[in-house]
């Protein structure tokens, strides 16, 4: 299993440019399930979860051509459909659950493992009810045996007015994929609107999916019998954008962070001005420079799009272990999201936590070497970025986590003055 050592503190200057978004590429790979022409799809991020994600369609029969520098896939009809989505592969991953909805959509039967992914709420789980009760409503019958969901419908799904009684971005995904090719008109409200689901939305309009958002979290989608075979760019990724934002500001540093549109971060900016960082917005471009002293934010609370994103809690948590002052973040959207807590620990962190609220008593010299360890992706990315302010060698272990889903990230990180390399074994 590799590792990251790294020898603090560094500070990060120079330009990074950010790649496609893994939560988008993934709902877009399941769907392709739909297609029988050729997608063919841009800006792929070179992450685990891809990989995973193209293997599981591989499994199904897909035909999978990649270019040379493996960021632009082609793929193509499966000769020999296949239905049987396999714990082997998709127990590593959350969005192995989407192919689920596609493969009932186009080939009325589907038996799939229940998915794996990010362990985020303690003994609570990541349910997938959502999905199961509505694709229900869609027409489709279920039971479970043996960790898979078998599932079937009497031919096409079936058009229907459909509202979440909460919000999830998964359930939305899968929704809308299952809709695009069932009969009739569905009604869907409730949706979550994370840029991902819109970039969602737009590849199948430019298919010939006739979606169309009538209310904010509200879909009309009328059932079209094909989809055309299009090529599309993947949008870029928001949390890496966010995380190599907060790396400047963390560490006195000066970054040109390229290719991601800052419309789209606007709350994750905000407060990062207030912490005292000044940045400079322009088309596809952030100019972002950290301050002498990081201030101290009270009251951060992760919630849906246009709130504080749940992805980047662990790592804003990491800057304010380096403010004056407390700092308090709620976790509305994992409530127990907090493994990173006790590694953080380890670097000298003051954190308390009480009802999915951390309070965190900052102090500007935060931060002295420590063997740590990862739990979850973006808990990864967070110790590294404790790593590069904290005084010392930090050794982060299972990296893996951070592999699912950010590309290059140790190699991004070296080209911009971190003192970090990756030891495996
Ligand atoms: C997506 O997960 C992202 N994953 C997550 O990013 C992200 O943290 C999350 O959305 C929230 O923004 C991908 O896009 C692949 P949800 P998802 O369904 O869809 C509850 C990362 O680090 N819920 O919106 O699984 C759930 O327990 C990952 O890149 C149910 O109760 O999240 C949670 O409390 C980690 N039943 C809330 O809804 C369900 O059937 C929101 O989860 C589904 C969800």
């Amino acid at each position: 299993m590799d590792k990251f050592v790294i020898k603090g503190p560094c500070k990060v200057r120079g330009q990074v440019s950010i790649s496609g978004s893994k939560n988008s590429a993934l709902p877009l790979l399941a769907s392709t399930i739909l297609f029988d022409e050729d997608v063919i799809l841009e800006n792929i991020p070179r992450v685990q979860d891809c990989n995973t994600m193209l293997n599981l369609l591989k499994s199904l029969g897909k035909i999978i051509k990649f270019s040379k520098n493996r960021r632009i896939v082609k793929i193509s009809k499966a000769k020999r459909p296949k239905y049987f989505a396999s714990y082997s592969i998709v127990k590593t991953m959350r969005a192995g659950i989407l192919v689920l909805g596609p493969l009932v959509a186009k080939y009325h039967k589907s038996i799939s493992s229940f998915p794996g992914g990010c362990i985020l709420n303690g003994n609570s789980g990541r349910p997938i009810d959502l999905h199961l009760s509505a694709l229900q409503k869609l027409g489709m019958k279920y039971s479970i045996k043996n960790g898979y969901i078998r599932a079937s419908s009497k031919g096409k799904l079936k058009g229907t007015s459909i509202k979440f009684p909460t919000i999830s971005v998964g359930a939305s995904q899968q929704l809308i994929i299952s809709s695009v090719l069932a009969s009739g008109v569905s009604l869907i409200s409730g949706l979550a609107t994370e840029p991902e689901v819109k970039d969602l939305t737009n590849f199948l309009k430019k298919a010939g999916a006739k979606i169309k958002w009538v209310g904010k979290r509200t879909c009309r989608i009328i059932g079209v019998k094909k989809l055309k075979g299009i090529r599309y760019s993947v949008m870029g990724d928001r949390i890496e954008t966010g995380t190599f934002c907060v790396a400047a500001t963390l560490t006195k540093g000066k970054l040109k962070i390229k290719n991601f549109d800052p419309k789209l971060i606007q709350t994750e900016l905000k407060i990062l001005k207030k912490a005292g960082a000044k940045i400079k917005e322009s088309k596809n471009q952030i100019l972002i420079e950290g301050p002498k002293k990081i201030k101290n934010i009270r009251n951060i609370v992760t919630k849906e799009y246009g709130g504080f994103p749940t992805d980047l809690q662990p790592i804003f948590m990491v800057l304010l272990c380096k403010a004056e002052g407390i700092s308090t973040i709620t976790e509305k959207i994992f409530q127990g999201r907090f493994l990173h807590v006790m590694e953080l620990q380890r670097l000298g962190a003051q954190i308390s936590i009480k009802n999915a609220k951390a309070v965190i008593n900052g102090n500007p010299n935060f931060g002295i070497g420590a063997e740590v360890m990862s739990s979850d992706l973006r808990a990864s990315a967070a110790l590294v970025l404790a790593g590069l302010t904290s005084k010392g060698i930090t050794t982060i272990s299972r990296v893996y986590h951070l592999d699912r889903g950010y590309e290059q990230f140790e190699k991004k990180l070296k080209k911009i003055g971190a003192n970090i390399k990756r030891v495996s074994g």
